[in-house]
């Protein structure tokens, strides 16, 4: 409440800006807003729940970075990284209510209110980020992410993760079926749930925070993420075997309040626009270049480390399958025909 008082206030000096400024320049902020005090400017809560030095965390902090030196301190994004502010299960809801502006899920955990988005979690559905990325900005791949725009989201970007690998405590995972009877951590997604009771492997569901513990406390064998995230949260440290299979994708759907949005003048969306633009170039680059960082890193770490043969991966691909018609099933024909993979 108090912080719409302060946009409506901002939304005043804004305008009386605006009206001085059109004659000479447009969607620049020569203003010092730093004179401003902090009720005056618009304030943007972006919460996510991994670390500091991850992609996701780097971007937001860039993101925020360029948004107080383009706007001369008019806009401020306040990052709360490592899930200080909301969980996983509780930022959602934040969002909803208007606590916080910004936040940046894994798309697995948008699958509760748009299923069909668990086509990015698909096993062997993409061969490299840049796939990813024509998929999701192609007519087909923004149809299916703006069917969050019915849940109040407006979708602003997509950062990388990357592509997941395999760790575990019990043994060697070389051919799928040393998957067997194994407990391993997944994010909420069915698609994900389907894809190791292919494999004959239970799962369990928790928030990215916890699983430090559950890897700790011997609650689950193993989990699937990305290098840099479990590099960043130590998990390898818990772990004897990783399995560099680089199964399925991890990325994350950057959102908005869309009530907040549209409450923002347009040169002020028109800038935040800008940059997301760039930053998500620059994101995309940066999860690469760390994903290869962090692999070399491992190779040094006591733990065993397996790569999946592209022969392997076919296999695996093959033996996947009743996912992808699960998929086809209980969502839809269309997201998943327009794969990469099923396009020529
Ligand atoms: C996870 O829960 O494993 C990831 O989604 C965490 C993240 O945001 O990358």
């Amino acid at each position: 409440m108090k912080q719409f008082t302060g946009i409506s206030a901002l939304y005043f000096i804004f305008f009386l800006s605006v009206i001085f400024l059109t004659s000479c320049q447009s969607t620049e902020y020569p203003v010092d807003y730093e004179q401003l005090g902090k009720e005056e400017r618009i304030v943007i809560r972006f919460s996510h729940v991994v670390g500091e030095d991850t992609p996701k965390g780097m971007a937001a902090r860039k993101f925020a970075e360029l948004v107080k030196e383009r706007s001369n301190g008019l806009i401020e994004v306040q990052v709360f990284s490592n899930g200080t502010l909301y969980k996983d299960g509780e930022e959602m809801n934040a969002l909803s209510r208007g606590d916080i502006q910004m936040i940046a899920p894994a798309i697995s955990k948008l699958t509760d209110i748009v299923p069909e988005i668990s086509v990015f979690d698909l096993p062997f559905a993409f061969n490299s980020l840049d796939e990813v990325h024509e998929y999701a900005l192609s007519d087909i791949g923004e149809k299916l992410t703006n069917r969050l725009k019915n849940h109040n989201l407006l979708v602003a970007g997509l950062w990388d993760s990357g592509f997941k690998q395999i760790s575990n405590s019990i043994r060697p995972i070389e051919h799928y079926s040393d998957l067997e009877g194994l407990r391993i951590r997944i994010m909420p997604s069915d698609i994900l749930t389907k894809q190791y009771e292919t494999l004959n492997a239970e799962t369990k569901r928790t928030d990215f925070v916890t699983v430090f513990n559950v890897l700790q406390n011997g609650n689950v064998d193993g989990h699937e993420n990305t290098l840099t995230n479990i590099t960043s949260k130590n998990l390898y440290s818990l772990q004897n075997y990783i399995t560099i299979s680089n199964h399925g994708y991890l990325g994350y759907l950057i959102l908005f309040n869309y009530d907040f949005w549209n409450s923002l003048p347009e040169d002020v969306q028109q800038l935040l626009t800008e940059i997301l633009q760039e930053v998500q170039e620059w994101e995309w680059q940066l999860t690469k270049e760390m994903d290869q960082e962090k692999l070399q890193e491992i190779q040094h770490c006591a733990i065993q480390l397996h790569t999946l043969s592209e022969e392997d991966k076919l296999e695996w691909e093959e033996k996947l399958q009743p996912v992808y018609d699960y998929y086809r099933e209980h969502y839809s024909e269309r997201f998943i025909d327009a794969l990469p993979k099923f396009q020529n």
